[in-house]
């Protein structure tokens, strides 16, 4: 989703702004540009095509500059457009950009207007710029903190003013935003990513922040206006990862590097302990009668098949709530039920909307399974396991999905240990199955001759139905939202008993209905489904385990995955479908990383 980068230095800093937009690109854009500050003007360029284009661009104009800002747009507000790209400007005199969405646009507009402004976009950026231009005292770091005042929503601004030449100012509230220390020289981003390579020294600045960046000075103050020192850590943001490699495409490579990815994310548990979590586990588990997950996408499908495993192995309640909804919903709090918020990012909106509204209604006991140890998810829950899943670029989401199932596995044994229900035995055999988790992935990718030749088949169709039971109704959903998601084919999931219930009417012989069907205690009434499918012409695609009885015959296809791998079979079934998704959305020709319409980050509501 959107970035923003944002520097003031003593020496030309458009390589910089370029850099850390293309480091940012992977979250999805649809245009982009950057503002300097040359010979007491203000001077931009925008682009609605990828940063490489900008970068060709700012080149051909020459522009170059000591302060500046730069930034990657998704639509919100307005078409993705040159016109509604950011930085906007005022007057010629603010330069802004923005990450979030602004609620009181409208009102504020109104008003902008009757004071005579002119608006050139439809965003609620332009909205921000053309406010601080009212407010300007001639003191930008001032300004920017009453004016954020009349702000309603989140943000994340980085904005320079053609009267003060060597001063970016930022604030943020709802939206992630760092500064970067250097040497004579500071920097805004909205992620340190952005700064990977200019500079490792990183604060992360907290909600109802506002800084004024300087050639040498940092100066923070808080939401009242009061100033505050924050911690400066030094981070080492994954430069090399964001290489492609021998791949085609980034969800290609990640989708490879699970066997990697997981066994990184269980390096040193040599035991299964509570500590794993953070050092007040213990006492947390102890106390706590349920647990309530909260999550988006891909990542609730991990909380709906970890759900399963924590009642059935630990004997713990466990709901599992889409955040979106959950934050606006009137629930029934229960201070004693261990929140657990699932996110690749670790800067989803909804997700920490949600995590926000539960600890606001007294739910205290907070834990993140997460992928970004800086983020936002982390710093605000009590507890946390790190995924080193590694930084994850496609937007479709695989390995971050893979490592949150193992952690979330981790969560149930510790969880049945601490309710009495793992013995030593129990817990050597559950820590061997999950140590032997890469080896058996990579026997899985080797499948992947087979699952191109049901590509071709499936490029050709326009709609696809996915079943699944018990554990592996979640891995439908998730096999289902990748095709739709990459390949832009029509699919949908369901629990296989519910076909009778209303979706069997779809099935006809246009209708490819993928099955997920290991050798569980659920096969014999999963045959059954399929024979509704075949009955009414439906053709099946079944991805069965080695030793189960399902065999290829007319309008029944199988691939077998090597092994049975009981609990833990959902981390393997789902790399096929991942695998599925791929080569269909690479035989339909469409942009398999940057998916249409779609964001790596959702930074906005
Ligand atoms: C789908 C996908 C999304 C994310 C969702 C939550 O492939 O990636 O559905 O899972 O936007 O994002 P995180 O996990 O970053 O909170």
């Amino acid at each position: 989703m959107c970035g923003i980068v944002g520097a003031v230095a003593q020496r030309n800093i458009t390589p910089i702004l370029v850099e850390g937009l293309k480091r940012l690109e992977y979250r999805g854009y649809d245009s982009c540009g950057v503002a300097l500050h040359v010979n007491g003007k203000l001077e931009r360029a925008r682009s609605t095509a990828r940063v490489a284009e900008l970068e060709k661009q700012i080149e051909k104009e020459h522009l170059s500059g000591f302060t500046g800002i730069a930034h990657t747009r998704w639509a919100t507000h307005g078409a993705p457009a040159s016109h509604n790209a950011h930085p906007h400007f005022s007057r010629d005199r603010i330069a802004l950009v923005h990450n979030g969405i602004i609620e009181n646009h409208d009102e504020l507009r109104d008003e902008l207007k009757t004071l005579g402004y002119v608006f050139e976009s439809q965003t609620d950026t332009e909205v921000i710029a053309h406010l601080v231009d009212h407010m300007y005292t001639g003191d930008l770091f001032e300004t920017v903190q009453q004016a954020t005042k009349r702000l309603v929503g989140a943000f994340a601004i980085a904005v320079f003013s053609r009267d003060e030449p060597h001063r970016v100012v930022g604030a943020r509230r709802g939206s992630p935003l760092i500064v970067g220390i250097g040497d004579g020289e500071n920097f805004l981003a909205s992620d340190a990513l952005a700064l990977a390579g200019t500079t490792d020294q990183i604060i992360y600045l907290e909600e109802g922040d506002v800084v004024d960046l300087q050639l040498q000075r940092v100066w923070i103050v808080d939401e009242n206006g009061k100033p505050v020192q924050r911690e400066v850590k030094t981070v080492h943001a994954h430069t090399g990862a964001v290489e492609l490699g021998p791949y085609r495409h980034y969800m290609q490579k990640e989708i490879f590097e699970q066997p990697r990815a997981i066994s990184d994310t269980l390096e040193g548990i040599a035991s299964i302990t509570p500590d794993i979590f953070g050092d007040k586990a213990y006492g947390i588990f102890k106390k706590i009668d349920s647990v309530l997950i909260l999550a988006c996408g891909t990542s609730y499908y991990s909380g709906m098949t970890a759900k399963y495993w924590i009642e059935a192995i630990a004997g713990v309640t466990c709901n599992v709530e889409i955040a979106s909804e959950y934050r606006y919903r009137d629930s029934v709090p229960n201070p004693n039920s261990l929140v657990v918020t699932i996110s690749q990012s670790g800067e989803t909106a909804d997700t920490l909307a949600a995590l926000r509204h539960a600890q606001a209604q007294g739910m205290r006991h907070t834990l993140t399974i997460c992928n970004a140890a800086t983020s936002a998810m982390v710093r605000e829950c009590e507890l946390a396991y790190i995924t080193r899943a590694g930084v994850e670029v496609g937007v479709a989401s695989t390995k971050a999905f893979t490592t949150q199932l193992t952690g979330l596995f981790l969560l149930t044994l510790a969880l049945a240990q601490i309710k009495g229900r793992l013995n030593d035995e129990q817990e050597a055999a559950q820590l061997k199955a999950m140590r032997h988790l890469p080896s058996a992935i990579s026997a899985v990718l080797a499948l992947e001759p087979q699952i191109i030749a049901w590509a071709e088949a499936f490029a050709r169709k326009e709609n696809a139905l996915f079943l699944g039971r018990g554990l592996h109704y979640p891995i439908a959903l998730e096999g289902a939202l990748k095709l739709k998601e990459i390949s832009y084919i029509h699919a949908e999931a369901y629990p296989a008993g519910e076909l009778k219930h209303g979706p069997l009417a779809l099935v006809t012989q246009e209708m490819p209905v993928v099955t997920v069907a290991p050798n569980d205690s659920m096969i014999e009434k999963l045959k059954s489904n399929m024979q509704e499918v075949r009955a009414r012409g439906g053709e099946l695609y079944v991805f069965a385990d080695a030793d189960s009885r399902i065999t290829s015959g007319e309008g029944v296809h199988v691939i077998r995955l090597p092994e049975h791998y009981g609990l833990l079979s959902p981390i393997l079934h789902v790399v096929p479908l991942q695998l599925l998704a791929y080569h269909t959305a690479l035989a339909r020709g469409t942009d398999v990383d940057k998916p249409r319409n779609l964001a790596k980050s959702v930074t906005v509501e």
